[in-house]
């Protein structure tokens, strides 16, 4: 594993939160997307540093992603190897304890295959630096597209938000989308451990732990374009996970909410 602290490569501007930022991109089968993303997002934000976590692709994503960290003279670049295929989710909060453990002061998710564009990284950062602790990158906020994607699968992500919005009783209008940035904050203060979702369902789910935690979240509009290379590896079973585990925490939230209030009389 490449190595190196992020105060050696900061922005010029020491005194934001952003100035450590670490862009964190899980990667499974992503070989063509993934030279492209990383030199984007230095294009972009020279500053940032980035963390591959790659769950042992068959197609060699992992060795591509040693090979950029060790051609980056200003050791940016980093890749944590893991050995089996564990989930989106499971690979975040790898990557999430990796940037904690050193001193990065905001945490951003961003996918390998070009859907969430690193030239619209600073819109996120910049709220951060505003003060909110958790930006979304939402595509159905005004200003926000998608570009290239099947009317199914918007069909999905629309009817997967709506039916968030109202089961958890948030106002956010893309609570599955996954291009954010977290404070250090948030993540620290979330129970990581306690966190089981995998696909869809683990965007909503640290979402809402974020909300009931306190935390400010906020969207900011973003064009997600759909990928050219490779494949999704979201699945029907994902979707269904989703479905079950957004209603459960729904009525858990009512429920508590009831009971305190009846509880309080
Ligand atoms: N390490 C690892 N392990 N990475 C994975 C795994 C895994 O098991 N599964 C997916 N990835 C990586 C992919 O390689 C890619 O970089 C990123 O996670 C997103 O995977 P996609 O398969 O491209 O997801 P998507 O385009 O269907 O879904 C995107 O949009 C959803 C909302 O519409 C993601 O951003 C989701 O998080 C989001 O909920
Ligand atoms: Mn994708």
């Amino acid at each position: 594993m490449a190595t190196g602290t992020p105060s050696d490569h900061v922005n010029s501007d020491e005194q934001t939160p952003s100035a450590r930022t670490l862009v964190i991109i899980p990667t499974y089968n992503e070989r063509e997307n993934l030279p492209l993303i990383v030199g984007r997002v230095h294009e972009a934000l020279p500053h940032v540093h980035v963390l591959v976590v790659d769950d042992g692709s068959p197609d060699g994503t992992g060795q591509i992603a040693d090979d950029l960290a060790a051609a980056d003279a200003d050791g940016r670049i980093h890749v944590m190897h893991r050995t089996e295929k564990n989930g989106l989710g499971a690979a975040y909060i790898a990557g999430f304890h990796w940037g904690l453990e050193r001193d990065y002061t905001v945490l951003v998710e961003m996918d390998a295959d070009g859907s969430h564009a690193p030239e619209q990284l600073h819109r996120l950062l910049d709220r951060v630096d505003g003060g909110a602790d958790l930006v979304l990158g939402s595509r159905y906020v005004p200003g926000g597209q998608t570009v290239n994607w099947p009317k199914s699968r918007e069909w999905i992500s629309r009817g997967g938000n709506l039916y968030s919005r109202l089961a958890l009783g948030v106002k956010i209008n893309d609570i599955t989308g996954g291009y954010r940035a977290y404070r250090r904050e948030v993540l620290e203060k979330i129970d990581l451990a306690a966190v089981a979702s995998h696909g869809y369902c683990f965007q909503v789910d640290l979402a809402w732990r974020a909300l009931q935690l306190g935390f400010t979240v906020v969207e900011v509009p973003i064009t997600f374009a759909e990928r050219e290379f490779g494949e999704s590896k979201m699945s029907g079973g994902i979707v269904k996970e989703a479905f079950f585990k957004v209603g459960g925490w729904g009525v858990r939230s009512r429920w508590d909410k009831l009971r305190r209030l009846v509880g309080s009389r």
